[in-house]
């Protein structure tokens, strides 16, 4: 049982409601941010009980940024938290939100879940996550759910829209793709059930590297070819 998962089951805290195979996602992603001072920015606060786990997680060394449409949640604010009261669907609210907080090392989208939340929230703020940060994405099941404005292979869903990204950090490798920003600044994908995590890290053009002595001839090796005959 990871840290997280203590937490949720034997300590006292406020609601939290997650998928049980969450724990170790977020253990797996984010335990190498341990012992540093951290920036996080999480949509979705509802009764606290994911601010008070962060805290506990990352031992008082997280600083935490809530938003939540609901104004009964800038109650939970403390010397460790500060809630933003809008909705994630706002563009306005969320370039706010940009001018108001510093760039964030870890940023969770457990808010609304529609698409347009989840598309607009990481269209808006995927760029102010560090360049070394975490970008995750919670419940991408609704991407299925009619009811959430999803629905299998549906253009407009979230899983749709990021399958994209699957061709942006290949971009380097095709003339039909343009190296852009996302390309730049995303070093991997991680898609689990319901969540995606994506890691940034600065890219550069990648390069393959050879080491080794070549023992089998084939059609590349002309040369051992040779020797060989
Ligand atoms: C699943 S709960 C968050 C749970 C919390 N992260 C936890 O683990 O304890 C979802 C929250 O998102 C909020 N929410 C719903 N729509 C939203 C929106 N458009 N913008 C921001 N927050 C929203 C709800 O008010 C609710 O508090």
């Amino acid at each position: 049982m990871n840290e997280l998962e203590h937490f949720f089951k034997n300590e006292e805290h406020r609601l939290i409601h997650k998928w049980n195979h969450y724990f170790e996602i977020y253990d797996r992603h984010l335990k190498h941010l341990k012992d540093r001072k951290i920036n996080i920015l999480e949509i979705g606060v509802c009764h606290g009980g994911s601010l008070q786990m962060w805290d506990f997680y990352f031992k008082g060394n997280a600083f935490v940024y809530g938003i939540d449409i609901n104004p009964e949640c800038k109650k939970l604010e403390n010397e460790n938290v500060q809630i933003f009261i809008g909705s994630q669907e706002d563009e306005q609210f969320l370039e706010t939100i940009k001018r108001t907080i510093p760039k964030v090392d870890v940023l969770i989208d457990d808010g609304g879940h529609t698409m347009k939340q989840q598309v607009n929230t990481l269209k808006y703020l995927f760029d102010h996550v560090a360049d070394d940060g975490i970008y995750i994405c919670e419940d991408l099941h609704t991407s299925y759910w009619k009811s959430f404005g999803g629905g299998y292979k549906k253009k407009r869903s979230f899983i749709e829209f990021s399958k994209n990204f699957i061709d942006k950090i290949h971009a380097w490798h095709s003339p039909k793709i343009s190296v852009d920003h996302f390309t730049r600044s995303t070093h991997s994908l991680h898609y689990y059930d319901s969540m995606l995590v994506i890691e940034k890290r600065k890219m550069t053009p990648p390069f393959d590297v050879k080491s080794g002595v070549a023992c089998i001839a084939d059609q590349s090796s002309k040369e051992l070819q040779v020797k060989l005959k």
